[in-house]
């Protein structure tokens, strides 16, 4: 099968397409033949070796991205032959193996492999593994957001954008949106955000008080060391903080003393070490919502396998919209 790859000897680890065996799948394990492989920050961050984290020993290869879509075309022992045929899409697919979904085919546990609507394109079902996982954990670790204000910072954002859809889904009361300018306010609305707010203007916290005058109580946040003045000083008593990013130079000082008399938590979140449960209840939430038809994909950057690097880059560089690789197309 064609693949992209890199080596994990490599300095600078560049992507390359390669020709390789097909994978089989094992115990337990599904195959599937990627339509779409979604592209997220963390894919060319743990190329780079930004994040830490490698699954593949050195002298390997590594074929990258966590999300995508397709069909399964064998199971290993223990999976039900009904399932070859399904349409799926897939989670954490590079997680602890080398076969991520940057590739024709990718092998995964049979659980990581999760059924798409025949409604839901592939282009939305690679949308999904990180972003939706992701803003369904910030929404909910806490309890539903039904009834809550709810604040989603970078909302035309990968999980920003998921975060918008599904808290509406599960019921916010209103959902406040920031952005950085109009194409991304376009964006948050779009995605069902009642109020959209640059986070730049001077009067950013005014807007969101208008909008919510009993306080925000819940926040998915994208850039806590930026924001968390602006979160605390719109912020409901008893109202949760989640961060669930920041480059390893993000220093956030928090007034220990407005958190405490506020009853404010503070939480930061990693996909990757979400604990099984929580990751499930994730999974079940966007399922839900995508069953509903709730979900959309963002406006989508199309790239072919053998421009794979061009996507990495892509993503690295800030594009607006998804970025995914269209196995479909050369
Ligand atoms: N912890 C985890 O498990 C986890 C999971 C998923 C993603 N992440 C991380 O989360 C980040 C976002 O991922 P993504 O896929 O959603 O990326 P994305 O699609 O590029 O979206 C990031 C959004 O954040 C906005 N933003 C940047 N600075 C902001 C600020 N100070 N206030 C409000 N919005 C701001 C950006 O827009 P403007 O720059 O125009 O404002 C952009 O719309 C990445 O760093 C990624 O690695 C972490």
């Amino acid at each position: 099968m064609l693949a992209a790859l890199y080596s994990t000897d490599g300095d600078p680890p560049e992507l390359e397409i390669r020709d390789i065996p097909t994978p089989s799948p094992g115990p337990g394990e599904v195959r599937v033949r990627i339509a779409i492989s979604g592209v997220n920050p963390t894919d060319w961050k743990t190329r780079k070796g930004l994040t830490g984290r490698s699954a593949s020993p050195p002298g390997g290869f590594q074929i990258p991205n966590q999300d995508g879509s397709g069909t399964i075309d064998a199971v290993g022992d223990g999976v039900s032959t009904e399932r070859i045929g399904q349409r799926v899409w897939l989670l954490l697919a590079a997680h602890g193996s080398s076969y991520g979904t940057a590739a024709e085919y990718t092998v995964v546990p049979a659980a990581k492999a999760i059924p798409l609507p025949d409604d839901a394109s592939f282009e939305l079902g690679a949308s999904l593994g990180v972003p939706a996982l992701t803003a369904a954990y910030c929404l909910t670790t806490d309890g539903p957001p039904a009834g809550r204000t709810v604040l989603v910072s970078g909302g035309a954002g990968a999980v920003g954008h998921a975060a918008i859809e599904l808290a509406r889904f599960e019921g916010a009361a209103s959902v406040i949106a920031t952005v950085s300018g109009p194409a991304k306010a376009a964006l948050a609305t779009e995605a069902g955000a009642d109020t959209v707010v640059n986070y730049r203007d001077s009067t950013a916290a005014d807007r969101i008080r208008e909008a919510a005058p009993t306080g925000v109580e819940r926040f998915v946040e994208v850039a806590i060391a930026e924001n968390l003045e602006l979160d605390l000083s719109v912020a409901a008593p008893g109202a949760v903080i989640v961060a669930y990013a920041a480059d390893s130079t993000s220093v956030a000082h928090a007034p220990v003393r407005r958190l405490m008399a506020a009853n404010i938590a503070l939480r930061f979140m990693l996909l990757y070490l979400v604990p099984a449960a929580d990751l499930q209840a994730a999974v079940a939430r966007t399922s839900a919502a995508l069953a509903a038809g709730a979900l959309s994909a963002l406006p989508i950057q199309r790239f072919s396998l053998h421009e794979a690097g061009a996507a990495h880059d892509a993503v690295e560089g800030g594009a607006v919209g998804k970025v995914v690789i269209d196995l479909n197309q050369d």
